[in-house]
């Protein structure tokens, strides 16, 4: 089964990029740290992300990301990285990694509820919608954390079914209560939460008989 074998798999290619990430600050950087996306985001970023200075999106505010958060984490990352009309590259702390500018954009995306582990494994591996929740949605929707409707629970799921395929849909892409915009990974695409979230209805629908 897909679940069993993708999961062991994406947690490794995690590990692999925090390893990698640690080689390369030992290699070019004396004073380069492994900074959580909150440590980042509440001492550099905050500047003008937390009022919302110049027009910065500002941090879980969905609104304001929303558009943006389209683009997908690569392309959010490249620009913060190189800047942006009056976002200065970095968000002017040139010794961030790129690593670290992605949990940073994690963070403030879904407003500090994607956990740690989200932003450390912010790359999700694109697929299918079996694979996307076995990797980004299974934490909360295995065991129904948080009072997130439990994969297979029909009853937790019959009234939101109810609403339709496109308002769940949206709730994943813009976030819903105590559920995180895109499941707190940026680089979902809408079209791999709309896979994600049929992949959740087929299994949590009442059986026929
Ligand atoms: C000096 C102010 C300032 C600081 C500090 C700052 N930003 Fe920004 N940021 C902005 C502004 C202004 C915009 C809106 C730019 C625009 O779209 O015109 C922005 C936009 C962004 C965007 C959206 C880019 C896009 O393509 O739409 C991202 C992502 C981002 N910032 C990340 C960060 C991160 C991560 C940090 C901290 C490491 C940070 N910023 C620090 C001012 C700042
Ligand atoms: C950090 C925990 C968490 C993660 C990760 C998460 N969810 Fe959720 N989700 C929740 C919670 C909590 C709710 C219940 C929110 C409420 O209705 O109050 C929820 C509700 C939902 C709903 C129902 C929304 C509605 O309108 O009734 C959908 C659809 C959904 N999640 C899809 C996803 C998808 C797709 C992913 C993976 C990309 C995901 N979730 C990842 C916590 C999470």
């Amino acid at each position: 089964m897909n679940i069993v074998r993708f999961q062991p798999r994406s947690i490794s290619l995690a590990a692999c990029l925090i390893a990698m990430v640690g080689m390369v600050n030992l290699a070019s950087a004396a004073d380069a740290t492994n900074r959580t996306g909150k440590e980042i985001v509440t001492t550099i970023c905050i500047a003008c992300h937390g009022e919302g200075k110049d027009g910065a999106p500002r941090i879980g505010n969905t609104k304001d990301w929303a558009p943006r958060a389209k683009y997908g984490l690569n392309q959010l990352s490249k620009n913060a990285m190189e800047g942006v009309r009056k976002m200065p590259a970095h968000g002017g702390e040139a010794s961030l990694s790129d690593l670290e500018v992605e949990r940073a954009i994690a963070y403030m995306v879904s407003g500090g509820k994607a956990s740690d582990k989200d932003k450390t494994s912010g790359k999700v591996t694109h697929g299918t919608g079996e694979q996307i929740v076995a990797s980004a949605c299974g934490n909360c929707h295995r065991e129904g954390s948080n009072g997130a409707p439990r994969i297979g629970d029909a009853e937790a799921w019959r009234p939101r079914l109810a609403k339709g395929i496109n308002e769940l849909v949206s709730s994943a892409v813009h976030g819903h209560n105590k559920m995180p915009s895109r499941g707190g990974f940026v680089n979902l695409s809408d079209a791999d939460l709309r896979a994600a979230v049929s992949y959740m209805a087929s299994k949590s629908s009442a059986p026929a008989n």
